[in-house]
């Protein structure tokens, strides 16, 4: 039995633009997804098709290395706290924590975190078709993220040394519009639309999106909550201008908007609900109030500092 654990992850600035090679910062948060895998016997289920692709992703790869593999028949078990569909990368998380496994159990070696990012990001193409490759990074790696993909061949991944502040930290909660109908795919298919309908206005909002991105990260290093809330602020209605954000999201944050700023985190959805909202706030209990009342989910955001981990067998 081989079990591996991969965390969630936020995008505190740039989901989209980062498709169109802006940079993203991203967080990890402590929400996890566990696979465990183990070999199959005569009476377990076959297993599905998304494990098959995971497993032709790792196969593949160890043949291209040369690396020397055996195949075993495994089936696979998963056990997660991450919502899916809604922003937080469970899809990514699966992958990381699969892949890691099946890597492992092929060779009976751990691989590396490199590695691992590299299967995974193969195997996230099944869910999302051209990702970038942020969710999976974020995954993997643990901690704060700017990725910046130049190229298919270069991505440019620099895991932050330094944490968002307990400041900030303490401020953040993480609020379920509810799981939109359209899938990440389908998002960012909108997204490239608009951006051939109207290139030159998207171009503009993707460079503020840049710029808005950057200043979340001097905002964090110099501990500016004010700062920071505001390219929150702003960052929602460089979202809202993607069209990525519903009128019914947009309806609830304007009326979260007495108790801080908040913005779409992730995909977003366009027809019904938009997924997470990142949401800061100097009073966080009347903003429970309000979220319990309205019966909306949420919790609290704690940063993940360590990425995909193995659980040996005692744990
Ligand atoms: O909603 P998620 O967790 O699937 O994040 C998608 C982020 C996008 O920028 C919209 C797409 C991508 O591949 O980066």
């Amino acid at each position: 039995m081989i079990r591996y654990s991969a965390p969630a992850k936020i995008i505190l600035s740039g989901e989209h633009a980062v498709v169109y090679g802006k940079p993203a910062f991203v967080s990890a948060i402590d929400l996890r997804l566990t696979c465990t895998v183990q070999e199959a016997t005569a009476d377990t289920q076959a297993v599905d098709e998304t494990f098959v692709f995971v497993k032709n992703v790792v196969l593949a790869y160890l043949k291209r290395k040369d690396i020397k593999y055996t195949e075993v028949h495994l089936t696979y078990q998963i056990d997660s706290a991450i919502p899916k569909g809604r922003g937080l990368g469970s899809s990514a998380a699966f992958c990381v924590a699969l892949s890691a496994c099946l890597y492992h159990a092929f060779t009976a070696t751990q691989p590396d975190k490199q590695v691992i990012n590299t299967l995974a990001y193969q195997a996230e193409q099944q869910f999302h078709g051209m990702p970038s490759g942020v969710d999976v990074s974020a995954s993997t790696q643990g901690g704060l993220i700017f990725y910046r993909k130049e190229f298919e061949f270069l991505k440019n991944i620099s895991a932050l040394n330094f944490k968002l502040p307990k400041n900030i930290v303490d401020k953040l909660i993480l609020i379920d519009s509810g799981k939109p109908i359209e899938s990440t795919a389908e998002m960012v298919k909108l997204v490239g639309k608009r951006y051939n309908e109207q290139p030159q206005l998207m171009e503009k909002t993707l460079m503020r999106t840049e710029k808005m991105t950057k200043r979340m990260v001097v905002a964090a290093i110099k501990e500016d909550v004010q700062l920071f809330a505001d390219t929150i602020a702003e960052n929602q209605q460089l979202l809202i201008e993607l069209g990525i954000v519903s009128s019914s999201t947009q309806q609830l944050l304007s009326q979260l908007n007495q108790y801080g700023a908040g913005k779409v985190t992730g995909a977003g959805g366009a027809e019904k609900s938009s997924g997470y909202i990142l949401f800061l706030t100097n009073d966080k209990e009347q903003v429970v109030k309000f979220l319990d009342n309205e019966k909306l989910q949420y919790f609290d955001f704690k940063q993940d500092f360590e990425g995909v981990r193995f659980i040996p067998k005692e744990d």
